[in-house]
């Protein structure tokens, strides 16, 4: 029987009620396969903040490394500045632990009503292969003077390290599924940080002869996403690039409430994260309304990265089906049912695993 300790961080707004619909389907895969979970379950939040004065505690990092994944919901919520919640929680974990990629795969699900016309969104596959360490995400910088002659400055740091790894992960992902790479890019002769981010994923592609790559401006590619999606394989992009482009696939897709990510730490030290591409979505929290797939599909990641494969395959599929009716979709997807009643029916499909096998 294996033994799998897991940090749930809830989090603030929807964070905390698609956490619920998490635990709820952990809770039934272990009780169908041979698995057991050890959840630790965290109030890191803005409202930890507002009572403490800190989203969490000094020794938090330190807890989380003693964990085989963290599972969170979404940090975020008005009346705590955006700046003090993320960099007091989600940033440092996502450096701490090495997490430099940010996976995020895209599809079109069978059923599911999608903003593009059907004929040019079946089919549509694709990954997007965030960088998730440093780019346009940097500390360097700050507002300096005041009134009218007040100025903010912002220093995107792209280390040659980085982007190599980055690059080099998008490759080897694209060769275990169509073999093409797009990367994102900016370099037509205004963004300096754009041409290193095009040299070094060039020299990546050269060792990888059976991968495809090419080279487009984001503002393209953004198009290109919306009029031919089924079109890509693989996106590789920069931390800014890659979640303005995550959020705008998953919309392609049906909706931001479907899309999952995995923050993975490949060369360690690890644990990984697990999440949903979305927020905490204060204008729907506390209604019932959230889509609960993003964090769901988010599930179906850690358990392979976990080497669960058959949870795995089992959730997905349930899944799937929840996806293919509007009684079992949320309202996003144009369906009637509650968070709750999506995940009553996805539990219910992996129960029935156990009852037949
Ligand atoms: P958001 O993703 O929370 O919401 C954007 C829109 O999408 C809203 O209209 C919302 O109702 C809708 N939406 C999002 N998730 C949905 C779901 N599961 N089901 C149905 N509809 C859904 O983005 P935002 O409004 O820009 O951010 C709100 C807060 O969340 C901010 O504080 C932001 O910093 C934070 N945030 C946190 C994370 C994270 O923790 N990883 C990610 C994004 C935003
Ligand atoms: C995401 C979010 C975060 C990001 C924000 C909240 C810092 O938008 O996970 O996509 O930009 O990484
Ligand atoms: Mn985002």
């Amino acid at each position: 029987m294996a033994v799998v300790s897991l940090a749930l961080i809830p989090g603030d707004g929807i964070g905390v009620e698609v956490m619920e619909s998490a635990k709820q389907i952990l809770d039934a895969v272990q009780a169908t396969y041979d698995v057991t979970f050890t959840m630790t379950e965290l109030d890191w939040s803005c409202e930890r903040y507002h009572r403490t004065g800190a989203m969490m505690p000094a020794d938090g990092l330190d807890v989380l490394g003693r964990h085989d994944a963290i599972l969170l919901g979404a940090v975020g919520w008005p009346g705590v500045p955006d700046h003090v919640s993320l960099w007091g929680l989600l940033i440092p974990i996502r450096r701490t632990f090495g997490q430099y990629v940010n996976l995020r795969p895209m599809r079109v699900f069978e059923g599911v009503p999608t903003p593009v016309r059907p004929e040019l969104s079946a089919g549509t596959d694709f990954v997007v292969v965030r960088e998730n360490s440093e780019g346009e995400y940097s500390e360097v910088g700050g507002r300096i003077g005041r009134g009218s002659s007040e100025v903010a400055l912002q220093q995107s740091t792209f280390s040659r390290v980085a982007v190599e790894r980055i690059a080099e992960y998008a490759m080897t992902t694209a060769e275990s599924r169509r073999g093409h790479v797009r990367s994102a890019t900016k370099s037509n002769g205004i963004i300096h940080t754009m041409t290193l981010w095009d040299e070094v994923v060039d020299d990546v592609a050269v060792r990888h002869p059976d991968v495809t790559m090419s080279r487009e401006h984001v503002d393209a590619m953004a198009a290109r996403m919306v009029m031919h999606p089924s079109d890509f394989d693989v996106v590789v992009a920069s931390n800014l690039l890659g979640d303005i482009l995550s959020d705008l696939a998953a919309a392609v897709c049906g909706s931001i409430g479907i899309a999952p990510s995995a923050n993975l730490a490949p060369d360690g030290p690890g644990p990984s994260m697990f999440e949903p591409v979305h927020g905490s979505a204060p204008d729907i929290a506390g209604k019932g309304l959230a889509n609960p797939i993003g964090m769901l599909w988010s599930v179906v990641l850690m358990l392979e990265h976990l080497r669960l494969q058959e949870p795995a395959a089992a959730l997905m599929s349930a899944i799937e089906e929840s996806l293919r009716d509007p009684r079992t979709r949320t309202a996003d997807l144009g369906g009637t049912a509650s968070t709750g009643e999506v995940t009553e029916f996805v539990a219910a499909l992996l129960l029935k695993e156990r009852v037949s096998s």
